[in-house]
């Protein structure tokens, strides 16, 4: 399997920055002799259009989020068919900072996610569980929980990618044992086969204080198809060292 190394910027970055960035990784990546894994960028809505136009055509673009209705009187929002419009590929749902200060629930995120795919996009579906859920050992109950809850049905390996995200281990520099994320990633992939076709095809990616220090062992867990990159994506440099990680273990 390809693995997936995918930058979320979040709330950062001005459109300068932004702009830099894409063709400083567009330079880097035409530079790869062979192209063994694949490398997204999720900045911020109004970014979008700059990236696009520094992105070289082999990396892709994706957005945070987006709504599931396809035009309205949704003041604020985007729809997928803006996003696909404007040249994204994939789109980032079900965040754990957008389920916990938007309350966004397991079928909201549904709902998103057949929208997205109906109007073409790549879908990334977090989940993951709270220190608290953690700690009463409610890790696994919990991602099985939001896994059935949130991803439609009879989708295909392609439409499909699941990222491992322990609430408690974004931006804290903290990261569960790779006994734990090994066993929480072969849960999502026991889940995944009684709703999606080829299962054993779908990416997990693995989220939570990624850098490139932890990288390379983080990768090589079993099931571990690649990360979900936040703080340590806003940095080229740190982003890049990730992304070979990922190479080298292909
Ligand atoms: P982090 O964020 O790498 O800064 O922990 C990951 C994420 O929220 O997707």
């Amino acid at each position: 399997m390809i693995p997936l190394i995918a930058g979320n910027w979040k709330m950062n970055l001005m459109t300068e920055e932004a702009a830099a960035y894409a063709s400083e990784l567009s330079n880097r990546y035409q530079k790869e002799q062979e192209k063994k894994c694949d490398v997204l960028l999720c900045p911020s809505f109004i970014s979008i259009p700059t990236v696009r136009d520094n992105l070289s055509d082999d990396l892709y673009l994706g957005a945070q989020n987006c709504h599931s209705a396809s035009a309205g009187a949704y003041t604020g929002d985007i729809s997928c068919g803006m996003l696909k419009d404007v040249g994204c590929q994939y789109v980032i749902l079900g965040h754990s900072e957008r389920r916990s200060a938007y309350g966004e629930g397991n079928s909201s995120i549904k709902d998103k996610a057949l929208a997205a795919i109906s109007a073409g996009l790549n879908v990334i579906i977090c989940v993951g569980e709270t220190s608290e859920e953690r700690n009463l050992g409610e890790t696994l109950a919990r991602i099985s929980e939001q896994i059935k809850g949130s991803i439609p049905e009879k989708l295909t390996s392609w439409e499909l990618t699941i990222a491992y995200e322990p609430v408690w281990a974004i931006g804290t520099g903290l990261t569960p044992t790779f006994d734990e994320i090994a066993e929480a990633h072969s849960t999502i992939r026991t889940c995944l086969a009684e709703t999606v076709e080829s299962a054993s095809e779908v990416r997990i990616l693995y989220g939570g204080s990624m850098n490139p220090q932890n990288a390379h062992d983080i990768l090589s867990v079993e099931n571990v198809n690649g990360g979900l990159i936040g703080g340590a994506s806003l940095k080229l440099d740190d982003f890049w060292s990730i992304y070979a990680c990922a190479k080298d273990l292909c």
